[in-house]
């Protein structure tokens, strides 16, 4: 076999043989004309003219070989519950979903927004979409009704779909009256409200005429047959919002054909899945990693999925390895951050079930330290792979590739750039490569493989600028993440060049973060930073000048103040993006143009040296910072 240096070159050099030999993978109802359409910089169609679908790949593509099989495994800690689904009644679910909203006027193209828990239904609903050619766009159920509602007001969907509602940790998340909360603050709001009753709820209001009930709705297509709709390759399949910059989220396009390659080709030659086997990947639905790697990717592949509601200590830490051994869980993807919580648990517990089944663990979604890589990888003795990617690529940019050469697993190292991606390390200054050991801007030239976002919903413009644009010399996609090679060619993450953040493996923008507390009506402006955290990565911190301050003098006073403006934040945007602490301040470090200095905020915040300061306007507003900083 090829060696995966080589496998590597020949996807870039011969990038259109390579995709298409890829694209034998996934089942075509009409075959593509052309591999690529690069016919228009940075804008990539993949296989044009080609008619696929991702959920035939999904489901109907394996109904002659394992109808019996299980497709999909529910296994709630939060309401103890377990329920498993069948190819073959995976299928009949997913047909009833889509006659429920094709009878509630949902067509080709329309937007549907789903904000569930994680439950079936909320699969059925996403499969649903992709049959008929609905476009889902998922929110994450952590997210607040202000929230919800930009996305609403952006996707202007037709139906949204929620349920009564979520528990988490055992205590319930009113789901529906967050939608309608949502509803209320939109501009473009959908006809319907599709509700999914679990009983967490039992004084749920309803809206007359607006709202209607799945279960209702459903004993009406007990036997519903939809039929798929062809989509042309480059048709959107869903749209996913993700921070950036601006305080405005930004709703990632996926195509259909692109990913179904995609993510077959990652399934075996990445995560090394075998139909028949089982997958269990730790996120959440409403994320990139459930989306690919939840759903679409193993089902793609043939493979039982496991969708859990639960964390990782409840009923205690050994809950995830008792489903690793209950369900000869093959394949595991999770987060840093949920390693590091395990990490704190008893280790009596990785040893308690067996893991004879467990070929590898898969971890991204933010930087994976090296002690708590090794202590995972020697506590399991299995191949812990590190693997870095975005909501943007939609699957992995650095991997291993164990499917075509088992390379070593460097600690702290997400290893090589995975094939299709022709990846550079580039200067800030000039856009030129950086050497080895120097750190620089982790860049992908274009075209952009199979699978990764064709544009920004709505806005080509926005796409272009967005992520072209770093470099003025050179069309790049800026990944906007440092990186450093060593000699050996391996790769190491060195965290974000922008204001985006990540919380235990949430990625948040912290200007979002400061339009949350500036709703706050007596906060006048602020600064919001990461800063490390020991156990979730990174966390909010906020600076904030308050309006009136005649209540700041007291400790007391500072603390209610706090109080207000953190369940601001919770009521904006989420208690995921409420900041560990708000200190008040009368000015903020900016310079003489008038930008916050962020970058030294935060390296004040974490105890390090701020750098350059030759541009601020006042350095007074350091001492203040300093001095908030040391406490009373
Ligand atoms: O900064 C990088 C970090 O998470 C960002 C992408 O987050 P999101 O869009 O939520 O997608 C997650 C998909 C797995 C990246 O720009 N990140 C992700 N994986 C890693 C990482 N940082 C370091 N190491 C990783 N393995």
């Amino acid at each position: 076999m090829a060696s995966y240096r080589e496998f590597h070159q020949r996807s870039i050099r011969e990038r259109e043989a390579f995709w298409r030999e890829e694209a034998e993978r996934i089942h075509w109802h009409r075959p593509f004309a052309q591999v690529l359409d690069y016919s228009r910089p940075p804008f990539a169609k993949w296989f044009v003219g080609g008619e696929t679908n991702l959920c035939h790949n999904a489901i109907d593509r394996h109904l002659g070989a394992r109808a019996e099989q299980k497709a999909l495994v529910w296994i709630s800690t939060e309401v103890n519950a377990e329920r498993s689904y069948t190819y073959r009644e995976l299928h009949a679910e997913v047909q009833r979903a889509a006659a429920m909203m094709q009878s509630l006027g949902v067509r080709r193209g329309d937007r549907v927004i789903i904000y569930m828990p994680m439950i079936p239904e909320a699969c059925f609903a996403i499969l649903a979409c992709a049959r008929i050619g609905a476009v889902h766009s998922v929110v994450f159920g952590g997210f607040a009704a202000a929230s919800l509602a930009a996305r609403i007001d952006d996707a202007r969907p037709k139906l949204m779909i929620t349920a009564d509602g979520g528990s988490r940790m055992g205590k319930s998340v009113l789901y529906k009256s967050l939608v309608d909360e949502s509803i209320r603050l939109a501009q473009s709001p959908p006809a319907h409200v599709l509700i999914f009753r679990r009983g967490l709820d039992p004084e749920m209001p309803t809206v007359a005429g607006r709202d209607v009930d799945w279960a209702e709705l459903a004993a009406k297509q007990a036997d519903a047959q939809v039929p798929c709709a062809w989509l042309e390759s480059s048709e959107p399949s869903y749209i996913l919002y993700t921070s950036g910059t601006t305080g405005k989220p930004k709703g990632v396009q996926r195509d259909v054909g692109g990913y179904a390659v995609a993510l077959a080709s990652s399934m075996e030659r990445i995560y090394c899945g075998r139909a028949g086997e089982t997958m269990f990947t730790t996120s959440d639905i409403g994320w990139v990693v459930g989306h690919s790697y939840i759903i679409y990717g193993p089902l793609i592949a043939g493979m039982t999925t496991i969708l859990y509601e639960g964390v990782p200590i409840r009923p205690d830490a050994g809950i995830w390895w008792k489903i690793v051994q209950d369900h000869k869980v093959s394949v595991m993807f999770s987060a840093p951050t949920a390693i590091r919580v395990l990490k704190k648990q008893d280790p009596a517990y990785l040893t308690k079930y067996d893991l004879g089944s467990l070929r590898y663990l898969f971890l991204a979604g933010e930087p994976l330290d090296e002690p708590t890589h090794v202590w995972i990888a020697e506590a399991l003795k299995k191949p812990v792979i590190d693997h870095y990617w975005q909501t943007e690529t939609g699957w992995p940019i650095l991997s291993a590739v164990p499917g075509v050469e088992q390379t070593k697993i460097k600690y702290g190292s997400p290893s090589f750039p995975v094939y299709g991606y022709d990846l550079q390390l580039l200067r800030e200054s000039d856009a030129s490569e950086a050497g080895n050991n120097e750190k620089a801007v982790v860049a992908i030239v274009p075209p952009l493989p199979p699978g990764v976002m064709t544009t920004v919903w709505g806005d080509d413009e926005r796409f272009v600028k967005t992520y072209f644009t770093t470099f003025a010399k050179k069309l790049v996609y800026a990944t906007f993440d440092w990186g450093i090679r060593d000699g050996d060619g391996y790769y190491f993450i060195l965290g974000r060049t922008d204001d985006v953040i990540n919380v235990a493996g949430h990625r948040l923008g912290t200007r979002e973060i400061e339009e949350a507390v500036n709703m706050h009506s007596n906060i006048a402006e602020c600064a919001v930073v990461g800063v490390a955290d020991p156990l979730k990565g990174q966390m909010p911190l906020a600076f904030a000048v308050a309006k009136d301050t005649s209540k700041l003098g007291t400790a007391d006073g500072r603390k209610h103040l706090e109080k207000e403006v953190m369940e601001t934040v919770d009521r904006q945007l989420g208690a995921i993006a409420r900041p560990r602490a708000v200190h008040f301040v009368t000015l903020l470090p900016k310079t003489r143009s008038g930008k916050t200095l962020r970058r030294a905020i935060q390296a004040l915040a974490e105890g390090r040296d701020p750098g350059d300061l030759t541009t601020i306007e006042d350095p007074n507003s350091l001492e203040q910072l300093k001095g908030v900083l040391a406490g009373p």
